[in-house]
């Protein structure tokens, strides 16, 4: 049985955080909105939501943090996914040099790589960590490794890394295997630099020879002469809100309805079985659009 909303949203997919720590400081990180996590959820704790997921015909698994490399026991939980799911995993990259192969092999089958300047010293200064260079290593062994495509997530923050959108589109030009991922900043702590991807989104449309609109959260794909740019704007925006089929679970084990809420999260801790199901079934009668 697929689970539906009451706003008549089915919900294929779910996003998994494996762990709140980083080991990098990003300015503008929303954390995945977990303030102070209890503890981190066990690796048979995640196999249980995965099969209970699958069960309901939830097709994809996307693993987050935090880092979520950073985990030990991260290749055994990608091993834990049900046939049939597909999984990726959203990470810094700066460990991937070590991971990739290992991790595809356990059946991962592509990485978002958080990336957001390719300049040291604007990379340090967004991170908090001179670590570009892992970073870029990663991604050449993500590509190795086949977890392809490979998606750079870059946040576009105002005054710091919005003159290098160029340069993004340059680095993925011409190679299929890479995908830009333009962000636009949700507020978040004490990060102001909000810059609105509007007409940023409006300039690559007109220079673009392909336009697609995807299926999730109707995000859109441009094609700029070898370049493959997506825009994701969760903000205002009541297509990316009405197209959301997405469930999300915190490191520490709570079902997440909506990105941009704290305060109807479901505690899934320890829970299997009819129980768990049953609390899969409530999250998603919690489900509301946002923005509408
Ligand atoms: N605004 C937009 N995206 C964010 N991310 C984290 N914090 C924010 C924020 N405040 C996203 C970025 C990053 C991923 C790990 O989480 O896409 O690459």
């Amino acid at each position: 049985m697929t689970l539906i909303d009451p706003s008549g949203r089915p919900v294929t997919n779910i996003r998994i955080s494996l762990t709140a720590r980083c080991n990098l400081k990003c300015m503008y990180c929303h954390r995945e909105g977990e303030k102070k996590p209890e503890g981190e959820m066990s690796a048979d704790e995640i196999a249980e939501i995965l099969r209970v997921a699958a069960s309901f015909n939830i097709r994809s698994v996307k693993f987050t943090g935090g880092e979520p490399t950073l985990r030990r026991d991260v290749v055994e939980i990608i091993r834990s996914v049900p046939e049939g799911m597909e999984s990726s995993m959203t990470t810094n990259g700066t460990r991937l040099t070590k991971m990739a192969r290992e991790l595809k092999e356990a059946g991962l089958s592509r990485v978002n790589i958080s990336i957001d300047s390719l300049k040291r010293e604007v990379y340090e200064k967004i991170s908090g960590c001179d670590r570009l260079n892992e970073a870029l290593l990663g991604i050449k062994s993500a590509l190795e490794a086949g977890l392809t495509p490979v998606k750079l997530n870059v946040v576009v923050l105002k005054g710091i890394n919005d003159g290098e959108i160029e340069d993004f589109l340059s680095f993925v030009r011409g190679n299929q295997n890479l995908v830009l991922q333009l962000i636009e900043l949700m507020p978040s702590a004490d990060c102001g630099h909000h810059f609105s991807l509007d007409d940023l989104q409006t300039d690559l449309e007109a220079r673009s020879s392909l336009t697609i609109t995807r299926r999730m959260h109707h995000r859109k794909k441009f094609c700029l002469e070898g370049a493959e740019v997506e825009i994701v704007r969760p903000l205002h925006n009541t297509e990316f809100c009405s197209s959301c089929n997405r469930i999300r679970v915190t490191s520490d084990g709570k079902l997440k309805p909506c990105l941009l809420r704290t305060d109807n999260h479901v505690d899934i801790r320890g829970r299997r079985g009819k129980e768990l199901e049953d609390l899969f079934i409530q999250a998603v009668s919690q489900r509301k659009p946002y923005y509408r």
